[in-house]
């Protein structure tokens, strides 16, 4: 699983870095290049090779897909961490984008490398026909919006120091976090033409794996190490937080999460062997510390 990550990442990165350096220069480049560089784990990336693998989806188009989500996920870190939203000033181990270059250029670096997913997806990089090239770039663009993270972190914000119920609050953690992760699991079913059966089904993993992503996030928060994590911990309840733990409290919210990833492999169970890589990263999910 490490090296199998590790792998997706440098390919990525690998990229990402030609596509960015054949573009025209500007000032913006060196904060979009801090957000999208600052060692993140991939994980959506490994989501998109797992279930890639099951449908026998060929590796580089993998690495271009997930370059694409990649960027709009560190585009949604950089914006969760300003001064308007979450207010951290660490990410990754250092410090936020917003702290070293300040806000207003940490939310254009955000919004072009929102962009600059669509950038990637339209271009003659991905080189699958177009009506499949449409349905991700449209798949993706409803992850992303106010059906997606934008929705999602909305809630987030406005759930702070309010009493909410767990529908709510698994609502809210599927649209921030889920969504992205569903796109992950679908997206190789649409470059293979699967039909909307298998496509609804794998589009419910992948909210459910992005919700139990999230639900571990929320853990290391309350009891996780701050140094191993790059970024700080127990900062949730200060800020009021509306999380399962909240509610529920943590050692009920550790059975959610183990009944969730539970749930999660039996209903993978009819792709035999063939699921073991995304089960594999299902379990690092449930138990990863940082
Ligand atoms: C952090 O995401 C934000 C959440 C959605 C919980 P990751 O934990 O995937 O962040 P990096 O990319 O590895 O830093
Ligand atoms: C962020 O959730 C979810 C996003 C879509 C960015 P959190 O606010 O819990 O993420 P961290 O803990 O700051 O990484
Ligand atoms: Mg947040
Ligand atoms: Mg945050
Ligand atoms: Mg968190």
């Amino acid at each position: 699983m490490q090296n199998k990550i590790i792998k997706i990442a440098n390919d990525t990165n690998i990229f990402l870095k030609r596509f960015i350096k054949k573009q025209k220069k500007t000032e913006l480049i060196l904060p979009m290049s801090y957000g999208l560089f600052s060692g993140g784990k991939k994980i959506r990336s490994k989501i998109l090779f797992d279930v890639g693998s099951i449908f026998n989806i060929n590796y580089n188009i993998l690495i271009k897909i997930g370059a694409a989500v990649e960027c709009i996920h560190a585009y949604s870190l950089i914006h969760d961490d300003l001064p308007c939203m979450d207010n951290d000033a660490i990410r990754r181990g250092k410090p936020a984008t917003h702290v070293k270059f300040g806000e207003s250029t940490a939310v254009l670096a955000g919004n072009s490398l929102l962009t600059l997913a669509f950038e990637i997806l339209s271009s003659r990089e991905i080189n699958l026909n177009e009506r499949i090239k449409n349905n991700l770039i449209n798949k993706i663009s409803k992850c992303s919006g106010h059906l997606g993270i934008a929705g999602g972190q909305f809630l987030d914000l406005s759930f702070e120091n309010k009493k909410v119920s767990k529908k709510k609050i698994v609502e809210m953690e599927i649209k921030k976090t889920g969504e992205l992760f569903s796109f992950c699991c679908v997206a190789p079913l649409i470059v293979k033409n699967k039909d909307k059966l298998e496509i609804k089904l794998f589009e419910k993993i992948g909210l459910n794996i992005g919700l139990l992503f999230q639900v571990a996030d929320d853990l290391i928060d309350y009891k996780g190490s701050s140094k191993l994590a790059g970024k700080k911990t127990r900062k949730d309840e200060k800020k009021g937080k509306a999380t399962l733990i909240s509610l529920m409290g943590y050692n009920n919210t550790v059975k959610y999460a183990e009944k969730l990833s539970f749930d999660l492999k039996k209903s993978l169970n009819k792709y035999g062997s063939k699921s073991k890589n995304l089960k594999e990263t299902i379990d690092y999910i449930l138990f990863r510390n940082r």
